[in-house]
């Protein structure tokens, strides 16, 4: 047992699960994608476990790039207004069909402001990929092209999500006790 555990209220998305599921978009990301040049843009710290499964099941050369983005302050569960943009891309992206992976797309306020960010570096198309959607929380209108689960409001963890920047490490999605 995990000694996370504890903290833990309900495991809503399972480890087979999310393996299953990161396999089955990977492939449709190999289908859009084969024979072109792709730059998958992953925003950190949120999407680095998802974007680690997610490459290693996609058979032809990539390329990586990160922005890195804080989105809450300290242990709240309220996102800032305007998410802070750490650094931006810093790879050449002119001939290159960019892929914006995130862990999950939520009120929308941070992948709009990527995508201005990036369409800024004119890239030949932008497309975006979360591992998770919450529709009910949308406060900017964007639909994702890639979706492995969506969920119902309510604050998760794990597989890359944090609350305080802990539980990243968790291996499935799930609720805490103290929040919910
Ligand atoms: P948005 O700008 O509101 O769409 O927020 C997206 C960002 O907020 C994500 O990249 C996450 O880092 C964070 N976020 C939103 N919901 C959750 C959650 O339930 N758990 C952990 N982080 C979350
Ligand atoms: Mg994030």
């Amino acid at each position: 047992m995990l000694q996370m555990e504890k903290d833990i209220k309900k495991v809503l998305i399972s480890e087979s699960q999310i393996k299953e599921k990161v396999k089955e978009i990977a492939k449709r990301i190999t289908i859009d994608y084969e024979h072109k040049n792709l730059t998958i843009v992953s925003i950190l710290n949120g999407s680095l476990i998802f974007l680690s499964d997610l490459i290693r099941f996609i058979p032809f050369p990539v390329k990586i790039d990160t922005i890195r983005v804080n989105t809450y302050t300290g242990d709240s569960t309220f996102p800032k207004k305007e998410p802070d943009v750490v650094n931006n891309i810093g790879i050449d992206i002119k001939d290159e069909h960019v892929l914006v992976v995130d862990d999950i797309l939520d009120t929308g306020r941070t992948l709009t402001r990527i995508i201005q960010m990036i369409k800024e570096h004119n890239p030949l198309s932008l497309k975006v990929c979360v591992l998770l959607n919450k529709p009910t929380r949308r406060e900017i209108e964007i639909v994702p092209d890639y979706c492995c689960f969506e969920i119902e409001d309510g604050f998760v963890v794990g597989y890359g999500l944090d609350f305080d920047n802990k539980y990243r490490n968790l291996p499935y999605i799930a609720v805490l006790k103290e929040i919910c």
